[in-house]
């Protein structure tokens, strides 16, 4: 699956920009409060907004703050699926059930130097796991390879049955790197620059599922 991140496309023309990407999965949208990471972006009236002009399952990402407080209302919206960060959380697990209980699904994420193993418990409540493979903030940034080694330990518990979720990734994916991580076990790429900064999104959409999966499909 990929999930082009608007937090690259021309903010003055959001309905036009997500026209432009029809044949992605997901659309990711990145919600940054200026506290948890140094960046400011949108919330959730442009959410709700961009819910109404687009028919793509979107992909809320919150770099925020106290999720335990906001991320519920991005879930009664109508996104498909909402992150919140495990640094960020005060309860995560009682979160991920009042996200489900609102309708969405439920993603936890982790910042490049957040270890996975204490909070393999808390997965279990979880759909989605973001691994960030950039620090937060800032789309255009180069990917991190040092953080496959969390997406292989998750794909080796999702196909032993351990977990039973979609594996994400979220930061420097392009033609390049999209490769390592599809080879790790990646399910859902993110990728904000590669597709909007390409000149046709949708080729670039099609030419980044077809690399994941031609190595996916021969896992
Ligand atoms: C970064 C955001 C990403 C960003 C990715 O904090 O979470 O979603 O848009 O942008 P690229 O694909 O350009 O690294
Ligand atoms: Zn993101």
């Amino acid at each position: 699956m990929i999930a082009p991140s608007i937090l690259s496309a021309d903010f003055a023309r959001l309905a036009d920009e997500l026209a432009a990407i029809a044949g992605a999965d997901w659309v990711h949208v990145d919600v940054m409060d200026a506290h948890f990471v140094p960046n400011l972006t949108l919330g959730l009236p442009v959410v709700e907004a961009l819910l109404k002009v687009t028919d793509i399952p979107m992909d809320c990402h919150l770099m925020i703050d106290d999720p335990d407080r906001w991320a519920v209302g991005y879930a009664e919206a109508g996104a498909h699926n909402v992150t919140v960060h495990a640094e960020a959380a005060g309860d995560p697990v009682k979160l991920a059930k009042d996200l489900k209980a609102a309708g969405a699904k439920a993603g936890l994420s982790i910042k490049p130097d957040t270890p996975l193993e204490p909070w393999l418990d808390v997965l279990k409540h979880y759909d989605t796991l973001l691994v960030m493979s950039v620090e937060p903030g800032f789309g255009g940034q180069s990917f991190m390879s040092e953080v496959l080694g969390k997406v292989r330990q998750a794909r080796r518990l999702v196909d032993t049955g351990h977990l039973d979720l979609l594996v994400e990734i979220d930061g420097g994916i392009n033609s390049d790197t999209i490769d390592l991580a599809a080879e790790a076990g990646v399910d859902c790429f993110v990728a904000g620059s590669a597709v909007y900064n390409a000149d046709d999104p949708g080729k670039a959409i099609s030419a980044l599922r077809d690399r994941a999966a031609r190595i996916r499909g021969g896992a």
